[in-house]
């Protein structure tokens, strides 16, 4: 599929995200030949830019990128506008309506601070830019989508005022993920897991989405965000949908969501008198990793000092289905922990304690770890006997892994999302009742967390987190995966 000949127009291009993601994906599927020849790139924000001063700042940004070359990068940026207003100008953005003239596809992109959505929405839709005669038009929103399910209904039924749904891109990043498309190729593309992949045979999940970096330039979104807000209400809780659902009757975007909203729909909410149980949350304090010191979450700038903003969560999430009945899935995501792992493993029931082992060690459950990065691949753990004269098992993996079988590096995630969006393919987007169910799950915890107020635990940089959350399967006789 080829970007048919169109227009983006991504509001907040002075930003971060342009820089490190949108702009170099772009780039990338020029390269790549994806775009159509008059494709044009339209920037709008505040700041006092010329078309030769936006042209040469992502010139510079581009250098890093593994397709930079001059040629391509000047031919590229030809393409790039600026266009200069601020987001609640009537003016600006008639004046947006006039460089939108030529013919073809229109996506506007919010790649702005969420306080800057609402507006930006109201001006596109007062102003007649949504529903523009001869164009097929699209609106792509960056998360956060919203704050609680208040707020995503709020920001829904207003995108829903001028948009219809078909036209609204909800993003989550992780979708975009070569590895995480691939769990529904491997789920489905293969016969022998369909039939073992339920309560029978599984005996639970492990979601991880570990990161070594601190919260960083980002305090003010942070602080008012946390680990459950920032990661489990999007990313985590799409792996688990992938891994969950029901097999769908196509790959078509609606009959692949259905199937997550219906999982996301049967989450078993976590009551009030539960979440200090079933609900685990934390923030690093200072200490050394990697020879230096790095500073607590709390001691960060712009961070008050009785912040109770988690870093760190872990959670038991339990699925009210008769696929799943009885089959916990743990989830933990931080920042500052040892190291940077997204991956999902599901551990299979240990055989029977037969005589056959008996005064042996019984042979560890067979796990299939599917990595979601970095080293990208899908591990099956199994056991094989140790080479030698007696019966001894050893663990072992099969291995698949990108990296050899494939070789070059994978795609951004972002590359795939917005040729998505310029094919108009909504399938890697959230649909507005899949994320109001996203949304459900995650305020149930909050508003348990404020009314009971649970402790916020702490952990030690470059560590695997709070200690208390080895409780969440140690309790069940389990075990978290090392990280
Ligand atoms: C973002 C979060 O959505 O995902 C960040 O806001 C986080 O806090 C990032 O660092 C992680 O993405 P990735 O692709 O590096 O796993």
């Amino acid at each position: 599929k080829k970007a048919p000949p169109g227009v983006i127009c991504i509001f907040g291009i002075t930003g971060d995200l342009s820089k490190k993601k949108l702009v170099p994906a772009l780039y990338a599927l020029y390269v790549r030949g994806y775009l159509a020849e008059n494709f044009k790139i339209i920037g709008f924000a505040r700041r006092d830019w010329s078309d030769e001063f936006t042209r040469q700042y992502f010139k510079e940004a581009l250098m890093g990128h593994p397709f930079f070359n001059d040629r391509d990068a000047d031919e590229f940026l030809a393409a790039l506008f600026y266009h200069r207003s601020s987001f609640d100008d009537p003016e600006g953005y008639a004046a947006l309506r006039k460089k939108l003239s030529f013919g073809g596809d229109i996506i506007y992109y919010l790649a702005t601070p969420p306080a800057s959505y609402s507006t930006i929405i109201e001006n596109l839709g007062e102003s007649g830019l949504c529903n523009l005669e001869g164009h097929n038009i699209r609106i792509v929103i960056e998360k956060p989508f919203g704050s609680d399910l208040e707020t995503a209904r709020g920001l829904n039924s207003l995108l829903l005022r001028y948009f219809k749904e078909e036209q609204i891109y909800r993003i989550d990043h992780y979708l975009g993920k070569e590895t995480v498309q691939n769990i529904l190729a491997l789920r489905f593309g293969n016969s022998i897991f369909e039939p073992i992949w339920n309560s029978k045979y599984i005996d639970h999940i492990q979601i991880t989405v570990a990161e070594k970096i601190g919260v960083g330039s980002r305090i003010n979104y942070y602080e008012k965000s946390g680990a459950l807000r920032d990661m489990v209400q999007n990313h985590i809780l799409q792996l688990l949908s992938l891994v969950t659902m029901e097999v769908p009757t196509s790959f078509e975007s609606d009959a692949i969501r259905n199937e997550k909203v219906k999982i996301l729909k049967n989450l078993v909410p976590i009551k009030q008198a539960e979440v200090s149980h079933k609900v685990i949350r934390a923030q690093y304090v200072g200490g050394y990793l990697d020879g230096g010191y790095v500073k607590g979450y709390r001691e960060e700038e712009g961070v008050k000092i009785d912040s109770t903003t988690e870093t760190y969560v872990a959670l038991k999430a339990e699925i009210a289905s008769w696929r799943w009945a009885g089959v916990p899935i743990y989830i933990r995501t931080g920042k500052r922990l040892s190291r940077k792992l997204s991956e999902v493993a599901v551990f299979f029931k240990p055989v029977p304690e037969t005589s056959l082992w008996f005064g042996r060690p019984s042979p560890a459950p067979n796990a299939l770890i599917m990595q979601i990065q970095p080293d990208e691949g899908i591990s099956l753990l199994t056991n094989v006997k140790s080479p030698g004269y007696s019966m001894e098992l050893i663990k072992h993996p099969l291995n698949f892994k990108y990296e050899h079988s494939f070789g070059d590096e994978l795609p951004e995630a972002y590359e795939r999302l917005l040729l998505d969006a310029l094919t108009a393919d909504p399938v890697l987007y959230t649909r507005a009742d899949e994320l109001e169910a996203l949304w459900a799950y995650i305020t149930g915890i909050r508003e348990a967390w404020d009314i009971v107020s649970p402790p916020v635990y702490s952990y030690l940089p470059g560590s695997a987190g709070p200690i208390m959350a080895r409780k969440l399967p140690a309790e069940e006789g389990r075990r978290w995966r090392r990280l």
